[in-house]
This record gives C-alpha cells, structure tokens and sequence, in this order.
C-alpha cells in the first residue's frame, strides 16, 4: 500500500518531466537550427521551460504533502519527517554554500581589485587570477558599461533558493514538530499555533525594520551600526523569551537569512535590473542604485558567518542551552562578523591590529563563561552508578533503545542507544549535556517528567567523577 503510493507520487512528477524536458528540448533545436538569432522566440522557450520546472517543483511539493496527511499517525511518519528533513537539507546547505561562496569570491574582488595601475579611464578596477590551471583576467566597470554584453550572468537563484530550502527546512523540523522543538513549556507556556505565527510574522517585521533603518541612515554609517546592533539584540531578546533555545537560535538565523535574500530580491537584482535597462537605453545609470547595492551586499557579507553559526547551533546545547542564551549568541555574532571585518580589510591590504584578537578573546570568553559551573559542595553523598542507571531506564529508554517503546520514535534518535551499563557509561558526557547543561532532554517538553532531584543525581554522579562501582 505505501509502497504503492510512493511509487504513484513518484511517477505524478516524474513522468511530466521526462516528457516536458524532451518536448522543449527538440522545439529549442527546431529553432535554433531556423535562426539562431531569434533571441525573442529563444528567451520565451526559456520561460515557458522555467514555468515548466517550477510547476514540477510545485506539483512535486504538493504529492510530499499528500503522502505526509496519508502517513500521519501511523508507524512511516517520523521516517518521512527524517527523509523530508535530509533532503531539504541537503539542498539547502548546497545552496548555500553556493550563494554564500559567490558572495565571498564577489567581496574578495571588491577589495583585492587594483585600483591604480594601467587603468583605462572607464574601469574601477582590474584584477589577475589563476585557479585550475588556467590564468583569468577580470575588468570592473565604474558604473556600466557602453554596451550591455549579450550574455550577462547574474547570481540570484542561489539566494531564492537558500531561502526557500531554509524556509522549508524550518517548517519540517520546528513547525511540523513545534511541540518538541518549537515551544519550551518552562520558558513560554504558549500554543503552537501562535507560536509559528509569531516566527513567520518577526521574520516579515524584521526585514521591514531593518530596510527603513537602511534607507534612514544610509549616509550615517555609525549610527546605522548602533541601531541596527540594538534591533538584532532586541530581536535576539525576543525569541529567547518565546522559543526553546535551539529554536530561538534558528529564528535568529532564519531573521538574518531573511534580511540577506531580501536585499537581493527587493534591492540588489532591481537596482542591476534598472541599471542594466538604463544602459541599454543609452542612458547614464543611476549611481545611487549601485550604492544601495553595494551597501546591502556588504550587510550580507557580514551576516555570512553569524548565520553559519546559528546553522550549526542546534549541535551545541552549551551555547543554546545556556541561562543568558541570547548573549551568547550576539556575543558570538559579533566575535565572528570581526573576524570577517578581520579578513575584509586584509584583502584590502590594510593593517589592524586590534580587531582579530579582540574578536577572539570575545569568543574565548564566550567559551569561558559557559562552562559548566563545578558546584561539588552541593553533592552531598556519592551518587551510585545503579542509581543512575535506573533514572536512565525510567525517564530515556523508551526512545533511546535498539526496540523503542515510544509511539513515535521507533528507531533511536540520534543512534543513541542505552541497552547497558557500559551504554549509559560512554554517552555520560553527552547524558550531561543534554540533560544538566541544556535540559533538552528528555525530549519532547520533558515527556517522561524527570525531576529536578533526578537532574541534580545525574550532575553529581558526573562531578564526582562518574563512578561505575
Ligand atoms: C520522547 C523520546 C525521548 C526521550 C524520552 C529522551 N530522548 Fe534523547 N533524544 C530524543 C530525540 C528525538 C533526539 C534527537 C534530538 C535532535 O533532533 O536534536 C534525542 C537526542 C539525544 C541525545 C543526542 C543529542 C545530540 O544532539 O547528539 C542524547 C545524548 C540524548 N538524547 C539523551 C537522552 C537522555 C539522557 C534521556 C533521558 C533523560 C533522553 N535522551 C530521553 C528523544 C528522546
């Protein structure tokens, strides 16, 4: 039965688009071998083939959908969750990576460009290069040049498309699971529903604020940095008093991502759309177009490793996990957006002194200040390693065994299993972790209701020097 389904959903798409791609295909050499300079009739082809894909997208989207309501409930749906949750991932981080490399080898020209040698009077700047063997010679024009080549390349669709899968990847993981992932009862007892609205909507608010602050301040470039700085720390704030830890991380991220694919959806690409259009009209462009864009790319360039960052968060309960979360993460933040300041004016052949250890000494104290607090004198007696072993048996071994008993967990999450004593032994510095450092576990808001008392056993047990005897 399920079999049949994924192999009917399979073919919903699949099907279409063997069919499409081999219909355009032979329409496109049909043309090209009438005339190869019906540039009109060529750039339709194009987005009909586009239109094409993107329904496959959708209809594609639409059959995941269908499959999630028809396995809802029953023993394949936290498979399908896993699956869903791996692909879009997957494609996100190749997107990513994509986008957020072509913005550092962009970056990277910007300030390595020679400025002053040999220029002709229409170029900013020039720069040689060589990478897999081959030399490469790059021209950068003040403004535009006289005549717009006829291929242009433009990078965009990596930022749509890092969004997108980002966007979904956020639904998969915290909103189809807001209960366990979304939502920590001990820091806002609130619905998952208003809890997804309140994420969607800051992400929407969030972007407003921050293009009015640029646009406000755009020549006050100091007071720009204050504010701004105060509006991400305030949103930061926010989400840590409304979400659990890792998913108030994630909003952060999702709040930065958002501003980056924003400014080149709503700023960057219309500003080149304009000045390219007023090129081919013969006309001078606009610089302020080209300022903004700048300006907005800069942004992003700062915003790559924050965002990197929080992506990886959710691995590290020490930083989410921890009572004054938010300040670890904008401490963070802005020990690795120095770090890039760092490397942006070495490519620029400037000299700084103080921003590179400033930034890590920032993150060191970060480090530091997180450790765990080694309160020995609270551990009264010698926490028994049997006593531990039954708190693990009562409150994880339903989901963390070979055969879990949960309703839905049946393979252990993680891989993390505790069928015996020398188990619990090797997991015990993630045990505390997860459940003294970050209390993330158990999971799902604490689903077999350890106690306090418990999580206290379990920190002396360790801090006395996790004994088996
Ligand atoms: C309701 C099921 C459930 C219970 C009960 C539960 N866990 Fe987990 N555990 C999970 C899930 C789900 C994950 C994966 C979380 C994620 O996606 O980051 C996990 C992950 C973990 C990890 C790996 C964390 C990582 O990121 O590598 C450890 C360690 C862990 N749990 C320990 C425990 C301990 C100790 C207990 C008991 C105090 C416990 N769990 C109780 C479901 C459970």
């Amino acid at each position: 039965m399920i079999a049949g389904i994924s192999i009917g959903v399979w073919l919903l798409f699949f099907i279409p688009i063997v069919i499409v791609t081999y219909r355009l295909r032979s329409i496109k050499e049909a043309a090209q071998l009438k005339s190869t300079t019906d540039e009109r009739s060529m750039e339709r082809i194009g987005s009909v083939q586009n239109l094409v894909y993107a329904s496959i997208v959708v209809m594609a989207l639409i059959g995941v959908a269908l499959l999630f309501f028809l396995l809802k409930g029953t023993l394949y749906e936290s498979h399908l969750k896993d699956w869903l949750n791996l692909t879009i991932r997957l494609m996100h981080i190749t997107f990513g990576i994509a986008w957020i490399g072509a913005s550092f080898y962009f970056v990277f020209l910007e300030n390595s460009l020679n400025r002053t040698e040999d220029l002709r009077d229409e170029l900013s700047g020039n720069l040689w290069a060589i990478h897999g063997g081959g030399f490469y010679y790059l021209e950068k024009y003040k403004l535009a040049p006289k005549k717009i080549p006829k291929e242009l390349h433009w990078f965009k669709y990596e930022a749509y498309f890092t969004w997108l899968t980002g966007f979904a990847l956020l639904i998969v993981v915290y909103y189809f699971n807001a209960k366990s992932y979304l939502i920590d009862t001990a820091v806002l007892d609130i619905s998952p529903r208003l809890a997804i609205a309140f994420g969607i909507i800051s992400l929407i608010w969030g972007w407003v604020i921050y293009d009015i602050l640029c646009k406000k301040l755009i020549k006050k470039p100091v007071a720009f940095a204050l504010i701004g700085g105060l509006f991400l720390i305030g949103f930061a704030w926010v989400y840590a008093h409304v979400f659990s830890g890792r998913a108030a991380y994630i909003h952060f991220g999702a709040l930065l991502g958002t501003i980056m694919a924003a400014n080149v959806f709503f700023v960057i690409i219309p500003g080149q759309k304009a000045m390219v259009a007023a090129a081919k009209n013969g006309l001078p462009p606009n610089p302020a177009h080209a300022v903004a864009a700048g300006m907005r790319s800069r942004h992003n360039n700062y915003f790559t490793f924050p965002v990197l960052f929080v992506m990886i968060s959710n691995h590290f309960p020490s930083t989410y996990g921890n009572q004054y979360q938010w300040i670890v993460l904008i401490a963070i933040s802005i020990g690795l957006a120095g770090i890039k300041h760092y490397l942006n004016l070495r490519e620029q052949k400037k000299v700084s002194f103080f921003i590179m250890p400033i930034s890590i000494l920032l993150l060191f104290a970060v480090a530091f200040y997180t450790a765990p607090q080694s309160d020995r004198a609270k551990c009264t007696y010698d926490v028994t390693f049997q006593e531990v072993t039954t708190i693990i048996n009562n409150k994880c071994v339903v989901c963390h065994s070979n055969e879990p008993k949960d309703d839905i967990w049946k393979v252990a999450p993680k891989g993390v299993m505790f069928n015996t004593a020398e188990d619990i032994f090797n997991h015990k510095d993630a045990i505390y972790q997860q459940v003294v450092v970050s209390k993330a576990m158990p999971f799902n808001n604490n689903q077999t209701g350890i106690t306090e008392e418990e999580r206290a056993l379990i920190e002396c047990w360790i801090l006395t020097g996790a004994k088996t005897k």
